[in-house]
């Protein structure tokens, strides 16, 4: 039945519910209560008292820890490009653990060539190399080990070919996002940790098997989120970004990574986080699309061993996704999603999402009050502190997308 809507059907031997009608409702964890039943009556208290749990929880059980406190710095890598007819500027940053002196990842920065003073950025990982990110400056083909996609030029050994690059522009807009006055940061998520079941071996988590007696129990997704810190860290050294107005961006697996980016540190501004599904903004109590067993089976490398445990066992979660969203309040927060893209549960996040929303207005961020109200039609964004849209289309972060995401920067960000 949707095969005329180019649904995806689930991976082999998954049977995902896509029947509004089958979901069960279940009672989500309350995020104004402490575990003795006391009612939170203020966002200080909330923010003093509840707050610490559930990161505690999601530590714990969903992504585990990471070395927040590493050092790092950059380095400029090459010399600065620019392309004077779109009015981008482009740089390129080695960044490095300081301790070992051991390269991390290399970061590119596009940046708008004629505007002074520094700008607010969206900052998010990519998935196929920086050389996938535009046709408009020949980039470096990324080293790391890449899922093979012989249509999008990685080979079948995971290597990135010159096939590769611009393959994802239609995914990072930079004219369209530089000419409103912002800048753009990505980073190869694979640098960080090869997104393969046996990823970790080349991953940068190695490197910190020495640094506490307690390990860090950090899986793929905390690992990108940590590297997406770490550019942060050293955005202060690029004099073209306002490191304080820095927008966490992420679609889909990385959509996850970018809200568990901010719920861990502060200092991202904003989310944005595109189709981020299951073990994102969707609640997984609701059983619609991918599940957690699916995660479990396809990439169990991703989240702890302990959420692979509530496989099929969603309600006995401590927490659900709109408990990791309530960690980025009182913060500006998009989430989008797709039409066709049911795999990552529309209905599922705008209900994270809605469900997030009494603790903003704890906080009295009342503009966020158009999320409290029903599913918006398609095309129809919701705007507020909490926005929200769904568009027609699937599983994708495209120019409409990008054109809410600004408009949401605009008010809240810039
Ligand atoms: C798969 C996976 C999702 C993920 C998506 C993506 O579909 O099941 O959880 O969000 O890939 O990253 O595109």
């Amino acid at each position: 039945m949707y095969k005329s809507r180019n649904i995806f059907a689930g991976p082999e031997g998954s049977s995902p519910n896509y029947d509004e009608e089958k979901v069960v409702s279940q009672i989500l964890p309350d995020l104004l209560s402490m575990p003795d039943g006391r009612h939170i009556s203020s966002f200080e208290e909330w923010f003093a008292r509840k707050r610490p749990e559930i990161m505690k929880d999601y530590e714990q059980c969903i992504f585990g820890t990471s070395p927040l406190q590493a050092k790092v710095h950059c380095q400029k890598a090459g010399s600065e490009q620019v392309n004077t007819i779109k009015g981008i500027r482009a740089q390129r940053y080695d960044l490095y653990l300081s301790d070992r002196n051991i390269r991390l990842t290399q970061f590119v920065v596009f940046s708008p060539l004629n505007v002074k003073g520094p700008v607010p950025a969206f900052l998010g990982p990519n998935v196929l190399g920086n050389q996938s990110l535009t046709r408009l400056f020949p980039l470096p083909l990324s080293g790391a080990w890449t899922f093979p996609r012989p249509s999008l030029g990685i080979d079948d050994t995971g290597h990135a070919t010159a096939d590769s690059a611009g393959v994802h522009s239609a995914r990072w807009p930079l004219e369209m996002i530089i000419q409103r006055g912002y800048a753009v940061v990505s980073f190869h998520n694979a640098d960080f940790f090869p997104d393969k079941r046996d990823g970790r071996t080349e991953s940068v988590q190695p490197l910190f098997d020495a640094y506490s007696d307690i390990p860090f129990t950090w899986g793929a997704i905390a690992t990108w989120a940590w590297g997406m810190s770490k550019v942060l860290d050293c955005l202060k050294e690029v004099y073209s970004i306002d490191e304080k107005r820095v927008i966490a961006t992420g679609h889909s697996r990385l959509g996850k990574a970018s809200l568990w980016a901010a719920a861990s540190d502060a200092r991202f501004a904003g989310v944005i986080a595109n189709e981020s599904g299951e073990g994102g903004c969707a609640i997984s109590r609701r059983k619609f699309g991918e599940r957690i067993s699916d995660i479990a089976t396809h990439f169990p490398h991703w989240f702890t061993d302990e959420y692979q445990s509530f496989s099929d066992a969603e309600e006995t979660m401590p927490v659900d996704a709109h408990c990791l969203i309530s960690l980025l309040a009182p913060r500006p927060v998009y989430v989008a999603s797709a039409e066709d893209d049911l795999w990552s549960d529309p209905m599922g996040e705008f209900t994270g999402l809605k469900e997030a929303a009494v603790v903003w207005k704890l906080a009295g961020k009342t503009d966020s009050e158009p999320v409290y109200r029903k599913m918006p039609r398609i095309s129809t964004p919701l705007s507020g502190t909490l926005s929200y849209h769904i568009r027609s289309g699937g599983h994708d972060i495209t120019p409409y997308d990008w054109e809410q995401f600004l408009t949401f920067a605009d008010k809240f960000i810039k």
